[in-house]
């Protein structure tokens, strides 16, 4: 027996103003479109904004349905709205952003493993990694350089 060790590396950003300032534009954009999640469920309001390599920014919010599963994340909402409309574009950076209507989300809010198994396959699919920026309401902003640090052991379609 042997054991193997996966690391992840992250950047913390303690502030917005310390991100370079495209960053900082899709994370305001981010805070924006996360007003305008459909959230009377979870009260729970994510907001995601890309960076395409053809310079669109596309963005996605939460979209519940009283029968639960039927609802969407913010993330794949923004890229499935990207694959859509700019299907031939990269997407090169990700800004995700997430607040509650009743109490204030301090810690940074990363994609669900739903939303981090479909941006890996625009990943894989676009063959160049996308940076990942994600914090809560307030407080500091984790940075992934690619989706997988955010998972490791990622299924893709070379086990097919
Ligand atoms: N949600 C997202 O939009 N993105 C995530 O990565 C985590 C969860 C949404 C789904 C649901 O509308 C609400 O947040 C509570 O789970």
């Amino acid at each position: 027996m042997k054991e193997i060790t996966i690391t992840s590396k992250f950047s913390v950003y303690d502030t917005q103003q310390e991100m370079p300032v495209d960053i900082q534009n899709l994370m305001e954009q981010a805070i924006a479109i996360r007003k305008t999640a459909y959230a009377p469920y979870s009260k729970f309001r994510v907001g995601a904004a890309l960076l395409l390599d053809n310079g669109k920014i596309v963005l996605g919010s939460n979209q519940e349905n009283a029968a639960y599963p039927s609802g969407l994340c913010a993330e794949r909402v923004a890229i499935f709205q990207a694959g859509a409309i700019y299907p031939d574009a990269k997407i090169v950076k990700m800004a995700i952003t997430a607040a509650s209507d009743t109490n204030t989300t301090a810690s940074p809010i990363p994609p669900c493993g739903g939303c981090r198994q479909s941006i890996s396959e625009y990943e894989f699919r676009q063959n160049q990694p996308i940076e990942i920026y994600f914090m809560g309401e307030i407080g500091v902003v984790y940075k992934s350089d690619s989706l997988k640090n955010l998972l490791p052991f990622m299924f893709d379609k070379n086990f097919l």
